[in-house]
């Protein structure tokens, strides 16, 4: 076979695998960095906006860059069962990765509040799921037990595994850019991919891979903004259900990031990330899900503080298909039913 391997065998110096690891892989990775053609004009002053489009990963998540070394590893330990607690991305991945390997998949959703796709691709996929009647940090807090005491084994972002997967999107961006990014743009959940990525970057420094290193700015919904706020939120809300978390469970790495990148931590509203939903998808042509959005929608709010002619990707981490219900209730624009199946009436409705 020609053509992309996937992740762990493109970046496999890099990586905690062996000869003897079993590569579990849908060939994830590789996604495209996008030129954010209409952003990019309206920051102007020379700055150049990017998206990392990582929905077009297998299950369409950057979830698949962790599951695929989370499992690989899992898989090599002998395990035969996994499990997570998830807003929805996070048990489609892991579902999927762990039926390719043989291992069962279970997982833990908060009932309610879980996009439709994620959830259809978790049962095809064949995962036993469980909602729960709490929220996410709810979930979290139980899986963590449960893999305490029973034989299954944690997929959760706390499993190291997941951050050295998913540091390759940092890997990736500089290799498409020929440098870091001045800034990265990145919604913050569980604070685990902002971790991953700045692992990435720092080790391709070191390797030389690259001369900069970027702030890293990570982006909250106002109603679920820990970080921002700087205590744990108890009752997290906010439409982009991906990241409705109250207490995130890489706290003080985001810290740490936070601080040797000289970034910094914003919250967005409801309607800041569902205007960059359809700037995304009706300027750029580009469908991302509403969490994906607060990227874009931090980048718009700060803009006034990016430095002229910089470079900026914004990562763009779930498929907006995840979430065909926020689409059509925010699309502002509603299909022309009852027309009749004759040229004039056709030719009426498209406004001629
Ligand atoms: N964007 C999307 C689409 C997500 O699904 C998530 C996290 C994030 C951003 C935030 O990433 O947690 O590493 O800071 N989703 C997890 C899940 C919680 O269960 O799918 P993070």
């Amino acid at each position: 076979q020609t053509g992309w391997s996937g992740l762990i065998e493109t970046y496999r110096p890099f990586l905690p695998v062996s000869a003897t690891t079993p590569v579990v892989t849908l060939l994830e990775g590789n996604t495209p960095l996008i030129p954010a053609l209409s952003i990019s004009e309206r920051i102007g002053r020379g700055v150049k906006v990017y998206v990392k489009y990582d929905g077009l990963n297998p299950t369409g998540s950057f979830k698949d860059r962790g599951m695929t070394m989370a499992i690989s590893k899992a898989k090599e330990a002998g395990a035969e069962a996994v499990i997570c607690a998830s807003t929805g991305n996070t048990s489609a991945a892991a579902s999927a990765y762990a039926v390719r390997a043989g291992l069962k998949p279970f997982v833990l959703i908060p009932d309610g509040y879980v996009a439709l796709g994620k959830l259809a691709q978790a049962l095809l996929y064949g995962a036993e799921v469980i909602a729960i009647d709490g929220n996410f940090d709810d979930c979290f807090n139980l899986v963590k037990d449960i893999a305490q005491e029973y034989p299954v084994t944690l997929v959760n972002s706390v499993n190291p595994y997941r951050l050295e997967g998913q540091k390759t999107a940092a890997f990736e961006v500089v290799d498409q850019l020929g440098e870091a990014p001045d800034w990265l743009c990145i919604p913050v959940g569980n604070a685990g991919n902002i971790s991953a990525y700045w692992m990435g970057f720092c080790q391709y420094h070191q390797q030389n891979k690259c001369e900069k290193l970027p702030r890293m700015m990570g982006f909250q919904a106002i109603g679920s903004a820990p970080l921002v706020q700087g205590y744990p939120e108890k009752s997290p809300d906010t439409i982009a259900t991906a990241i409705r978390i109250g207490n995130p469970a890489n706290w003080k790495r985001a810290l740490a990031v936070q601080e040797a990148s000289q970034g910094g931590f914003n919250a967005v509203t409801d309607e800041e990330i569902l205007d960059a939903y359809r700037i995304l998808a009706r300027e750029e042509g580009v469908f991302c899900e509403p969490a994906s959005a607060a990227s874009v929608a931090g980048l718009l709010k700060v803009q006034d503080t990016v430095p002229s002619n910089t470079t900026i990707v914004c990562v763009l981490t779930g498929n907006g298909l995840k979430d065909p219900q926020s689409a059509i209730d925010h699309a502002q624009a509603q299909v022309k039913a009852g027309v009749a199946s004759e040229l004039d009436a056709v030719a009426q409705a498209m406004g001629f």
